[in-house]
């Protein structure tokens, strides 16, 4: 029996149930519903529209219903359209009419807002700590590279050297505002709409406050209008998890570079990478490739729910199903690339000796050498024209800036002495950047310290 059949005389167009039917991915609401469900039926007894007898029933047959979905024994019947309904019919099943009595001041509308929120709460936790797994891998790499430069690109052209170690480390506290935004969308979602039935507000005489203590909120919603439209908490957690995708596709476009035969910076453990059916030399990166792919999935999400909101008039309206399949499906998605890219992370090296080939030899300290004119007091505009003229003799020449000789340099300024050529080493130019958060071995250990620290604190 429909839950609503009453004022209809013809029967639902079969086509129709299945398209508007949700059971098909809400059934994962499942444990919220019937927390909510046990919940719900403590606040009638209080307020003595459940006898004693019934709640208990009530409360037995909700356990059952449970053990029915954990261990996949529930049976879904032809007009189970989605989660509410599915248990609700189960219930009567079981207990009999008293069952029904459950319905009692509660709509599916403020059910699903809830339920839905409860799981997004629930999902933080594990997003928090799939977050977290990665940046201990990063860092684990990190630790591993704190003494190997390569040079640093701007634009993609060669910049500066910077230790390989600075650059995982970046990924860590971009991954650390991620944790932040989920402990945000945890809080958008901590307010509880049950109570406010279908949008009134319900006719049942309860306590939301204790309601809402009971199921884990920090309080209740404070209009019931807006309690059951309320779906800025989905967007905030997509935003959330876009965020995450957009650094994960960052981190998985510098992985992918990396392996590539021209960086061959970075290898991948055979796990974590395929081959080619026709080009028998080939080590694909198709994980780290599969993630920044996957971003489009979850940033679509996110605006296939903001545009599904704004349109809608007040109240609840049955667009706000297709809330759940976006947010499901990036839910899922991030946990996955999480746990892919974890993996990816933890088990590739580098080669350190390519490295060093690397940034070895080029023009790369360019901006050393025009510091060290401003150490002997020339402007900086004069010193960036100086060594610009410098670096097209070296072009010109097919020379580095280390190949140059102390009599080449004085043909372009008198100050640069043999101490310029010191300078334009490597380790020099990485040393002289200890500013806090910059790329010397000094700073660089020390961010690693604080970085262990920040991912081991409270969130
Ligand atoms: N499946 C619906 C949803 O996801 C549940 C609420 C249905 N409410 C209704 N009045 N038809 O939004």
């Amino acid at each position: 029996m429909k839950m609503w059949g009453g004022r209809f005389s013809g029967e639902t167009n079969q086509g129709f149930l299945e398209f508007s039917s949700s059971i098909g991915f809400d059934v994962r609401l499942y444990p919220y519903d019937l927390a909510c469900g046990k919940a719900w039926a403590e606040m009638l007894l209080l307020a003595g529209v459940l006898t004693p007898g019934e709640g208990d029933c009530i409360g037995k047959a909700l356990d059952r219903i449970e053990e029915e979905f954990r261990d996949g024994s529930f049976e879904f019947g032809p007009a189970d359209e989605d989660i509410h309904t599915a248990v609700e019919r189960r219930l009567v099943e079981i207990v009999g009419p008293a069952g029904g009595k459950l319905r009692t001041g509660r709509s599916r509308n403020d059910q699903v807002a809830t339920d839905t929120r409860l799981l997004v709460m629930d999902s933080c936790r594990v997003l928090t700590e799939g977050l977290r797994a990665l940046q201990d891998a990063l860092i684990g790499s990190a630790a591993e590279t704190v003494d190997v430069a390569i040079p640093g690109h701007t634009h993609l052209q060669q910049a500066q050297p910077v230790l390989l170690a600075h650059l995982l480390l970046a990924f860590v506290y971009m991954l650390e505002r991620d944790v932040w935004r989920v402990e945000q969308a945890r809080a958008s979602a901590d307010v509880m709409p049950l109570g406010s039935a279908a949008f009134a507000g319900t006719g049942v005489n309860v306590d939301r406050e204790l309601l809402a203590r009971e199921l884990g909120f920090s309080r209740p919603c404070l209009n019931s209008v807006d309690g059951v439209s309320d779906r800025d908490f989905v967007c905030d957690t997509l935003y959330t998890l876009s965020m995450v995708m957009v650094h994960l596709s960052r981190l998985s476009e510098q992985i992918v570079l990396w392996c590539s035969q021209e960086f061959s910076l970075l290898e991948l453990d055979d796990r974590w990478a395929t081959g080619s059916s026709i080009m028998p030399q080939k080590k694909n990166p198709d994980a780290a490739e599969l993630v920044r792919g996957k971003s489009g999935r979850v940033i679509g999400g996110l605006l296939a729910v903001l545009t599904v909101l704004k349109g809608l008039p007040l109240a609840y309206n049955r667009d706000l199903q297709e809330d759940k399949e976006p947010l499901f499906d990036a839910l899922d998605t991030v946990t996955g690339c999480l746990h892919v890219m974890e993996r990816t992370v933890d088990t590739m090296s580098f080669d350190r000796e390519r490295a060093r080939e690397l940034v070895q030899g080029g023009l790369i300290t360019a901006t050393d050498l025009a510091d060290f004119l401003v150490e002997k007091e020339m402007g900086f505009p004069q010193a960036h024209e100086v060594v610009g003229k410098v670096v097209a003799y070296c072009l010109k020449e097919g020379k580095g800036l280390n190949d140059l000789t102390v009599d080449e340099l004085q043909g372009f300024s008198g100050l640069l002495d043999a101490e310029a050529l010191r300078w334009l080493s490597v380790e020099e130019s990485l040393a002289r950047r200890g500013c806090l958060g910059g790329t010397s071995p000094v700073e660089v250990a020390r961010q690693l310290d604080s970085a262990r620290r920040m991912i081991s604190g409270p969130t």
